[in-house]
C-alpha cells in the first residue's frame, strides 16, 4: 500500500460520493440503503468539496482516492451558501417524502429538504467536519494523521473551534474521537456532537 494525505482535488468528486456510501451505515457499506448512489453524498459529501475545497483532504492508495475529510470553517455560511446554489437543484431530483415515510433513503431526502442547520449548543463551534476511509484504510493511523492535517490547516484560517455529530450506532468513530481529544458537547436521542477547541 502507498497511502498519501494530499489536498482535495476536482478529480475526486466522483470518489467523494462512493466512499460516503461506502461508509453510511454507522461506518459500513450503505449502499442497499439508498434507490441513487448519489443521494447520500450529495448531503453529506459533495457540497463541503465544491464551496470549501481548502478544507478538504483525501487519502490515496496508489494514487487511487480511498478515505477523506471534508467540512466547513463556518457552518452558518456554508448554511446560506447551500440554500443559495446547492439544495435548490437537489430538491427537484430528491422528492420531498411523506411524514409517514421511515426508510433511510427517505431520511437523506428529508434532510435535502430542510437544509443544513446549526444547533444553537454548536454556534462556538463554528467549523465542522465529516471523515470517512474506506476499510483498506482503517487501523492505521490515517484517520488520526488526516485529522490532523485538517486541524492545522483550519487553525491557518484562524477558526476559533470545530464540532461534528456522529450517530450513537457507530461506537467505532466515536471511541476513535474520544481517544483524539474531541469533547461531548451534547448528547441527543440518536447521535452525540463532539467538540474541540482550536485555540
Ligand atoms: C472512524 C475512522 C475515521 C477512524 O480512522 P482510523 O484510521 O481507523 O483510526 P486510526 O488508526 O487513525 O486511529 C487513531 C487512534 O484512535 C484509536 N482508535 C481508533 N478506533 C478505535 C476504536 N474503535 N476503539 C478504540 N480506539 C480506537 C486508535 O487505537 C489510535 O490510537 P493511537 O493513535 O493512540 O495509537 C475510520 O475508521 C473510518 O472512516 N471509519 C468508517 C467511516 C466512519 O465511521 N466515519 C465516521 C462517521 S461520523
Amino acid at each position: 500500500m502507498r497511502f498519501k494525505i494530499r489536498p482535495f482535488h476536482l478529480s475526486d468528486l466522483s470518489a467523494l460520493y462512493r466512499i460516503c456510501l461506502l461508509t453510511a451505515k454507522s461506518g459500513k457499506d450503505a449502499t442497499s440503503l439508498y434507490s441513487d448512489p448519489d443521494l447520500v453524498g450529495s448531503y453529506y459529501a459533495a457540497p463541503y468539496a465544491i464551496f470549501e475545497p481548502e478544507v478538504c483532504f483525501v487519502i490515496t492508495n496508489s494514487g487511487n482516492p480511498c478515505g477523506y475529510i471534508i467540512g466547513t470553517k463556518d457552518t452558518e455560511k456554508l448554511i446560506k451558501t447551500c440554500e443559495k446554489n446547492w439544495f435548490p437543484i437537489l430538491r427537484e431530483r430528491y422528492k420531498k417524502p411523506d411524514p409517514e415515510e421511515k426508510s433511510a433513503d427517505a431520511q437523506i431526502r428529508r434532510l435535502i429538504h430542510e437544509g443544513y442547520n446549526l444547533k444553537s449548543e454548536l454556534t462556538d463551534y463554528p467549523a465542522h467536519l465529516h471523515i470517512d476511509l474506506l476499510p483498506i484504510a482503517q487501523g492505521q493511523g490515517l484517520g488520526r494523521k488526516i485529522m490532523n492535517t485538517f486541524i492545522d490547516n483550519l487553525k491557518k484560517f484562524n477558526t476559533p473551534a470545530l464540532h461534528l455529530e456522529v450517530g450513537k450506532t457507530n461506537t467505532n468513530a466515536i471511541k476513535f474521537y474520544q481517544h483524539i481529544g474531541f469533547h461531548i458537547i451534547k448528547e441527543y436521542e440518536n447521535s452525540i456532537a463532539f467538540g474541540m477547541q482550536l485555540r
